[in-house]
């Protein structure tokens, strides 16, 4: 049989990976007592962190998937639970769920590593991670292979829609930062035949890329190029910067390190390209965003990042006309900002 060529709906896909923080989210918070405690009253998430004693940047992103699944609330700023969670999820309820709550939550290998986050603030040990690899800028030769397949499997269908994108028009030249496999750059060039990319990445992942830009056929437009983004110098003058699913690896700090540092890089009127699956502005979803979120904080040491959070960190940075648009594949949105 031979394959069908790939579209760009893989949601269906994307909803059953990421269902599998749904439940250990909820037995974690079950554990910590944050059911009670938001019963009780309603708090901040650095009120809540406090009187649960656990990590508040942790908690942020705990509370970010159990809003969306609908079992907290925030108005004004302050969690509260919802009916649901008063009725079935309360320990002095009636209907209270914890006997079944207990028999699976000491067998689920995410149960741990998410109470870990909590306790530590930190991405889970035991979880698939490349943190501590990105941050030195290398990694063994094995990892950037599997690492590099993982990624392009997962972006492939978000690639085909970017490139679709009509911003692409007016640009001729692309680096594509922590570009991985290169799908996004392969995708970009093949849509646009006056366009070029170059992928900077650490060196093992751009030797794990040129098998990809070489079966793609578009070696004469789209090429590697060893950089450490946090160490070294960017190379200059491309007109755009693109980064996909980068800012979500990192801190709030540190994606200001790289903002400036593409601000420098980049000519008068270049733009910024942050390819990413936003929250709502309010960190209570969507859905998708924030199952996601809990996986960068298991894996990185990041979360996905909402449109003000992204704007706050492009501004201060020196970039202006911060916009998003919904890219149309998967649940993505690219955000995008000039250098004035
Ligand atoms: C989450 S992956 C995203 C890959 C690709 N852009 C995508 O969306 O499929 C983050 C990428 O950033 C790269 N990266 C991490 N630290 C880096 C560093 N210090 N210098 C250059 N690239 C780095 C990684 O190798 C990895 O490919």
């Amino acid at each position: 049989m031979s394959a069908l060529p790939a579209t760009r709906d893989d949601r269906a896909i994307w909803d059953n990976w990421l269902a599998m923080y749904r439940f250990p989210i909820v037995t974690v918070a079950d554990t910590i007592g944050l059911f009670a405690a938001t019963s009780a009253h309603a708090l901040t998430t650095g009120e809540l962190a406090a009187e649960l004693d656990v990590d508040a940047r942790a908690l942020g992103i705990h509370l970010g998937l159990l809003a969306a699944l609908g079992f907290v609330e925030r108005r004004e700023g302050r969690w509260r639970a919802t009916a649901t969670t008063r009725t079935w999820l309360h320990p002095e309820a009636e209907g209270y769920y914890g006997p079944l709550i207990h028999q699976y939550r000491e067998r689920q290998p995410l149960h741990t590593q998410l109470l870990a986050t909590l306790r530590t603030g930190n991405k889970a040990e035991g979880h698939v991670s490349a943190a501590d690899e990105w941050e030195r800028g290398e990694m063994p030769a094995d990892m950037a292979t599997w690492l590099t397949a993982f990624m392009n499997a997962h972006s492939r269908a978000a690639a085909k829609a970017v490139a679709q994108q009509p911003l692409l028009a007016s640009i001729k030249s692309v680096l594509d930062v922590g570009g991985g496999s290169g799908i996004y750059s392969i995708e970009m060039s093949k849509a646009w035949s006056g366009l070029s990319a170059t992928i900077m990445e650490i060196p093992q992942v751009c030797t794990a890329a040129e098998p990809y830009i070489a079966t793609a056929g578009v070696g004469a437009r789209v090429r590697t190029q060893a950089v450490n983004m946090f160490k070294q110098e960017w190379p200059r003058d491309y007109d755009a910067h693109f980064f996909s699913n980068v800012f979500h690896d990192w801190s709030d700090a540190t994606n200001r390190l790289l903002a400036k540092k593409s601000f420098d890089a980049l000519p008068k009127g270049g733009r910024i390209l942050l390819h990413e699956m936003l929250m709502d502005d309010d960190g209570c979803g969507p859905l998708p965003a924030a199952a996601f979120s809990v996986l960068m904080l298991l894996a990185t040491r990041g979360k996905q990042y909402s449109l003000p959070e992204f704007r706050s960190i492009l501004e201060d940075a020196g970039f202006t006309d911060v916009e998003a648009v919904q890219t149309g594949g998967g649940y993505y949105s690219l955000v995008s900002a000039r250098k004035p």
